[in-house]
């Protein structure tokens, strides 16, 4: 690889992607406002995403006072790692939406896709924010008799909803298929130049930005929420964690499903980049298209999506690398870079104010599709703070009862949560890996009675962590790819040093020194 551990800070990632290198929110423009610690916001949004930050946005427009609490920097977390497709085509297919939730919520969803799109479309145009947004014809293709009977139903299905979609006679990339149906109205941009845009704007109308400020908890009292980070208290009458799941044990983290996505970014030696978006239907899938990043094309490639802290990522992105050289001339691997998702249990997002929580919204579960879903999100959420009617409301209403037909993926996704929770507490290593340990390398192991998370830097110091995760007390998993520990439970990551990377845990884990006998 050419490339590029180079700014692990940025990102919840060792690994760069493309976008962070082009995207800079510390320039005058975007300097963080100051806190007030006496004031009371209107609203305060807790994550600096495009969901965080379209919803703050649009409430600042409509006059309310809004901060946005960013624990790290702008797009630090899955915004900064997404592939950034724009589709009206989602993860969750139409037919599963037809059967699951009926034919005029598929209606729904597809006029929820499209006024996503056209939203973003607006900010970019009014705005002038140059973001590479392109619009696309996205390929789906079948490369077997079964993908392509489903295949044939999504064209059906996304038909009836009313998506744009007709069969096509040639597959975008040269991938060998069966049959090929293409979207037109799909669309790509720079997620990170995006967000920078939304931003300035937001800062402009007076809205308050306080980044390095992770929330750790909060409270509510006379209507008004008390949210403690380590600088200080900050004060609202309404709440929004854009965080993917909440902080804390609750509903979204049951409902929830946390995944690793892989992405590469390919210098081809022919010249051959595909202009549009492509998809296989494999399970997991594959996708494709290409972005211009300092004038050099790259292909980008991305899949091999596994349950976070369930797979080893140094195979996953061996397998994109072999994947994507079956079909092009690669002449280097520039980027390769992984994010983390969540999986709605029964495929649809949830968003909405959470239950049982007046005034505390959440905006989670929004599978391989958040850029659409975090844009729709920032106007469902933004209606509802402003008491107005919103017609996706109660589609993603995060109270809404579980289809019947989303049950048994329910019961999967909690039986590993239980699975880690009783198992790895009890399997054993040895101490004898202590010193086999080799460099970037980390291990748990059984040390003096108690389990360890132990990692060698380059320089060959060895640190010890507590490995039971913060958040509910699963035992994290070293992720070698990202130089971190992911929790297999709800998808919390920490950094080698403990410190969190992603939520919902909000406490770092626990440093533990370790003595040495002296050498004789
Ligand atoms: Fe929930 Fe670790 S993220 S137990």
């Amino acid at each position: 690889m050419e490339n590029r551990k180079q700014n692990s800070a940025l990102r919840d990632s060792i690994n760069n992607s493309p976008w962070q290198e082009a995207a800079d929110f510390t320039g005058d423009k975007l300097s963080a406002g100051i806190t007030e610690t006496s004031m009371i916001y209107d609203f305060l949004v807790v994550g600096a995403g495009i969901t965080g930050i379209t919803t703050a946005l649009f409430l600042q427009r409509a006059g309310l006072s809004c901060l946005i609490a960013e624990a790290r920097q702008p797009g630090f977390g899955t915004t900064g790692g997404t592939s950034a497709h724009l589709n009206t085509f989602f993860d969750a297919t139409y037919p599963e939406v037809e059967s699951d939730f009926g034919e005029q919520a598929a209606k729904l969803l597809a006029v929820g896709g499209k006024e996503a799109m056209a939203m973003i479309e607006h900010f970019v145009k009014e705005l002038d924010i140059d973001c590479d947004l392109e619009s696309k014809s996205a390929w789906l293709y079948a490369e077997n008799e079964n993908e392509t009977k489903q295949l044939q139903k999504i064209l059906e299905a996304s038909q009836r909803a009313g998506i744009s979609v007709k069969p096509a006679n040639e597959n975008l990339v040269p991938v060998p298929f069966d049959s090929v149906i293409r979207f037109e109205g799909q669309g790509q941009f720079h997620p990170l130049k995006y967000i920078n845009g939304l931003l300035a704007e937001f800062i402009q109308l007076g809205g308050v930005l306080q980044d390095n400020t992770r929330i750790r908890e909060s409270s509510f009292e006379d209507g008004i929420y008390t949210a403690k980070s380590d600088s200080g208290v900050i004060r609202a009458k309404k709440i929004c964690y854009a965080t993917h799941v909440p902080p804390g044990v609750n509903l979204m983290s049951l409902r929830n499903a946390p995944y690793r996505s892989y992405v590469l970014g390919l210098k081809l030696k022919d010249g051959n980049y595909p202009d549009g978006l492509a998809y296989d239907m494999q399970e997991p899938y594959h996708y494709f298209r290409t972005h211009v990043i300092g004038g050099q094309p790259y292909l980008i490639v991305g899949g091999e999506d596994h349950k976070t802290g369930h797979d080893e990522p140094e195979g996953a992105f061996q397998r994109l690398k072999d994947y994507a050289g079956q079909y092009y001339a690669v002449e280097s691997v520039v980027y390769q870079w992984s994010s983390q998702y969540y999986v709605p249990v029964d495929g649809l997002p949830y968003i909405g104010q959470l239950p049982g929580a007046e005034g505390t919204f959440v905006a989670t579960g929004f599978n391989g599709n958040g850029m659409i879903f975090g844009t729709l999100s920032a106007k469902i959420i933004s209606d509802l703070v402003l008491g107005k009617d919103n017609k996706y409301a109660s589609l993603f209403s995060p109270s809404r009862m579980k289809p019947v037909a989303g049950f048994t993926e329910f019961i999967k996704e909690n039986a590993d949560v239980a699975w880690h929770f009783i198992a790895d507490r009890f399997s054993s290593s040895h101490l004898q890996a202590l010193t086999d340990l080799k460099s970037g390398e980390g291990k748990l192991v059984d040390f003096e009675g108690k389990k360890l998370a132990i990692y060698k830097d380059d320089a060959g110091k060895v640190t010890a962590l507590n490995p039971i995760c913060t958040h509910a007390g699963c035992i994290v998993q070293f992720n070698a790819a990202e130089q971190s520990w992911d929790c297999p439970c709800h998808g919390g990551r920490f950094d080698v040093s403990g410190k969190v990377l992603t939520g919902p845990a909000t406490i770092d884990l626990e440093m533990v020194i370790i003595s040495y006998d002296k050498q004789p």
